[in-house]
């Protein structure tokens, strides 16, 4: 198992470069199922999920070949619609083989999915929304099994924007007979990825990015060839790597209004931001202010930047309120950044977060966005950070050290 040693004090310079979007890659690639002939996906990043999503898939029957960041799949040989269980149980998005192989073949078991352990995470959304379109569900022992002669579209309304449950629905609409309604739906820049994608393919949507998608059922879909957006959390991640080392950095490949949330709460501490067509410059020098900041559905403040802004917060003038809404145990990073010095107090969704020096210490990643944090707090940290349980980092960062070391960090690997 490998380690990050990170060296704090170095101030970032240079450009450094987004790469795909794991979470519109991964329903993405299991998308391309639905087609009759094979699809041709570009700027996939190279990650543990993304990799363990080609093996169920192979080992489905379908043919991967992923070369760099092109990913091309022949669904053609397909022969099974149940996912392996413990490959399945690695990955969060391993379950949009449901919504998938529900749509294409009318049937799909897999395991209960992994991800990250940032608390109860349900999935009786998606389920709900399977039974609204007229199929059956089974779980037991943790495999779940949906089943259907035929799914009929219909209205379905979700308790929480759900992310994950907006695409499984979205997916098993697609081949549905009729128009299925989805009301408070997620509106994540990933499932309007998706939703691009579906429509080359020949699926018919309409209202992704707002809170009622429509979708309209139809007999089959065809193959074809899709760029993946840039990752957003990875841009924020960078950004705030530029401004905790009051460095001057040019994050390439950034669709700026993907990351609005981040660009208002940075500018409110006094980051200088500059918008460009291709990505943003972001550097300082000056005091960073304190800012409160609350999680939230797209376009709130995205969950997954709060624990890389919780370490940004530790740097300001004053202290701060970080309150997460959106999962019920995303403060994992906590006690890893206590060790490293940091002053923060949690009460339930709560954080108050000190101003205080950050030394290096030994941490551990609990989680993938945690040990983004934990390697942002040793760019400042005084002295040595070595970070345990890289392989929750690696599951959603490219090469992150070797992007990082580009524009000046002390940062290095061992395996
Ligand atoms: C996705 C992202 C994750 C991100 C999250 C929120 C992927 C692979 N992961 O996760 O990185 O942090 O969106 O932006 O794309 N919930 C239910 N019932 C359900 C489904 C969800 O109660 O059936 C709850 C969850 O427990 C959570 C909240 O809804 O509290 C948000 O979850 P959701 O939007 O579904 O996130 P994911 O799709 O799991």
């Amino acid at each position: 198992m490998g380690k990050f040693i990170v060296e704090g004090g170095n101030s970032l310079e240079g450009q450094i470069t987004v790469s795909g979007a794991k979470n519109a890659a991964l329903p993405i690639i299991t998308a391309s199922l639905l087609a009759d002939s094979p699809s041709t996906l570009l700027d996939i990043p190279a990650l543990r999920d993304v990799i363990n999503l080609c093996k169920i898939l192979r080992d489905m029957g379908a043919k991967i070949n992923r070369e760099g960041n092109t990913v091309e799949v022949d669904p053609r040989s397909l022969h099974k619609s149940e996912a392996d269980s413990e490959l399945a149980r690695q990955l969060r998005a391993s379950y949009y083989i449901l919504g998938v192989m529900l749509a294409k073949e009318g049937r799909a078991r897999t395991s209960l999915p992994g991800g990250c352990n940032i608390g109860n995470r349900p999935i009786d959304l998606h389920l709900k929304g399977f039974k609204a379109l007229g199929a059956e569900v089974e779980l037991d022992h943790g495999i779940i099994e949906v089943k259907a002669d035929k799914l009929v579209g219909d209205k379905i309304y979700l308790d929480y924007p759900s992310v994950g449950a907006t695409i499984n629905i979205m997916l098993a609409a697609t081949k549905a007979e009729g128009k299925t309604v989805i009301e408070n739906a997620a509106r994540e820049p990933e499932i309007v990825d998706l939703a691009n994608y579906l429509t080359v393919m020949g699926a018919k949507i309409k209202g992704v990015g707002t809170d009622v998608i429509k979708i309209e059922g139809v007999d089959s879909l065809h193959g074809d060839e899709h760029r993946i957006i840039p990752d957003r959390i990875e841009a924020g991640t960078y950004m705030i790597a530029a401004a905790i080392t009051k460095g001057d950095v040019f994050v390439n490949n950034v669709l700026t209004e993907h990351v609005k949330p981040l660009i208002a709460k940075l500018h409110e501490m006094n980051v200088d931001i500059e918008e460009e067509i291709a990505g943003v410059r972001v550097s300082t020098d000056k005091e960073l202010e304190a800012v409160d900041v609350k999680t939230l559905p797209y376009p709130g403040f995205p969950t997954d930047m709060q624990s890389q802004m919780m370490v940004l917060l530790t740097q300001a003038n004053d202290s701060s309120l970080v309150i997460e809404t959106v999962f019920e145990n995303r403060f994992m990073h906590v006690d890893e950044l206590k060790r490293m010095g940091a002053d923060i107090k949690i009460d339930g969704h709560s954080a108050l977060v000190k101003p205080g020096e950050l030394t290096g210490a030994e941490v551990a990643a609990a989680d993938l966005r945690a040990g983004a944090a934990l390697i942002l707090a040793g760019l400042v940290a005084d002295g040595k950070t070595e970070i345990r349980d890289i392989f929750h980092v690696e599951r959603g960062y490219e090469n992150i050290n070797t992007k990082l070391s580009g524009i000046g960090a002390n940062i290095r690997k061992i395996d």
